[in-house]
């Protein structure tokens, strides 16, 4: 008696696809991330990576798809360290004429290091005199090589075209990019970092997404609303959906939906929000919870309990209260498992999704 053996479904360690594999390996690459980096007693981190670059001046960061969504959280974290901070899609860096010069620090942030519009951005900002950091996954890459330093985010290979793992620990590596150029001496900050993959192994374990994806497997559309550090999120969460599932998906800051997508909520469109805390961004949040929930959409609240957005929720998926970059790591599993669970039911080819490619070479 012979058994079927299939090489791609030993490598997939008993997980119907990559993707779910790569969503659930999160709190061991966040581990790699953090490996060595951080000294919570000191109060310092040491990127060994970047040999001792110091850098005030302003930062530019490039990046395509998912990338840009992770360096829209590093821009971020820098400015609210005080240094000036942009973010550029990179296939509009090179005909856009941003000024750059040797003042500037340039970062292209890609998982592969091979994309085309990634690369020809960073050489861009080479020409111009520009110092060049890659924050990749990948040693040995194109943007690793060219770069004038590389930051290496230890994910592991990823084989779902789909980014999970990877975006998580872009969202850390820049954090830790942010501390080492900037603040780098909150150590109750720094120390909390070390909890974050725990936090994430009990969300895998215990989230509601699968049961939020079968009630909203039939909706007409999905849309993603978060402020602050939880705006890339919700672009990254109606990423995921589009990208898996073929859905129509959106995401917007939370402020932005009254400025035209408003027309577009129904009864059928569900509206995922990501709200943590109790601050005036969480009010603000709310606020405009409200006004889908006045048009009868049903409303998903990713939230750490904090302020009472869950009145306004039909269904809640939650994370632990903690700082709002460590909570919109967490807020992005639920979305990934959500958008996992959608894609499955409908059927899709999850792992390598129609019309998409892994890494594209191409401008
Ligand atoms: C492709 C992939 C995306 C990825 C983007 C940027 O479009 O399908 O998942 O986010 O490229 O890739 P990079 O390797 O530069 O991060």
């Amino acid at each position: 008696e012979t058994v079927a053996w299939d090489p791609e479904d030993a490598e997939k360690s008993g997980y119907d696809h990559y993707m779910l594999k790569e969503i659930h390996e999160q709190p061991s690459a966040l581990r790699q991330c953090l490996r060595g980096r951080i000294d919570d007693l000191e109060g310092t981190v040491t990127l060994e990576d970047l040999d001792g670059l110091a850098h005030d001046g302003p930062v530019q960061f490039v990046a395509c798809g998912t990338s840009y969504h992770a360096a829209l959280v590093g821009a971020e974290r820098l400015r609210r360290t005080g240094i000036p901070a942009q973010v550029f899609l990179a296939s509009e860096y090179a005909t856009d004429r941003v000024p750059v010069g040797a003042d500037t620090l340039v970062v292209g942030v890609t998982q592969s290091g091979e994309t085309a519009d990634t690369l020809r951005a960073l050489r861009e900002a080479a020409r111009a005199g520009a110092t060049t950091l890659a924050v990749t996954n990948t040693v040995g890459s194109s943007a690793a090589r060219e770069c004038d330093h590389a930051l290496y985010i230890r994910a592991g290979p990823e084989i779902g075209v789909a980014a999970t793992k990877t975006f998580a620990s872009q969202q850390l590596a820049l954090d830790l990019l942010a501390a080492a150029l900037g603040d780098g001496s909150d150590r109750a900050a720094l120390k909390a970092l070390r909890d974050i993959p725990g936090q994430v192994q009990t969300i895998l374990e215990t989230s509601d997404a699968r049961a939020v994806a079968e009630a909203f497997v039939d909706a007409d559309g999905y849309f993603f609303i978060g402020r602050g550090y939880h705006y890339p999120v919700a672009l990254e969460g109606a990423l995921k959906m589009k990208e898996i599932t073929y859905r129509h998906a959106e995401g917007f800051a939370a402020g932005e939906l009254k400025h035209g997508p408003l027309a577009l909520v129904t009864e059928n469109t569900p509206v995922f929000a990501v709200v943590t805390g109790d601050d005036e961004a969480a009010r603000k949040t709310i606020g405009n919870v409200k006004e889908v929930e006045a048009r009868d959409a049903p409303v998903v609240a990713i939230t750490d309990g904090e302020s009472d957005v869950t009145r306004y929720a039909d269904h809640v998926l939650e994370i632990p209260a903690i700082d709002e970059l460590s909570a919109s790591v967490l807020a992005n599993v639920q979305l990934q498992l959500v958008a996992y669970w959608v894609a499955n039911q409908l059927g899709r080819s999850i792992d390598k999704p129609r019309n998409l490619a892994k890494s594209v070479t191409v401008e």
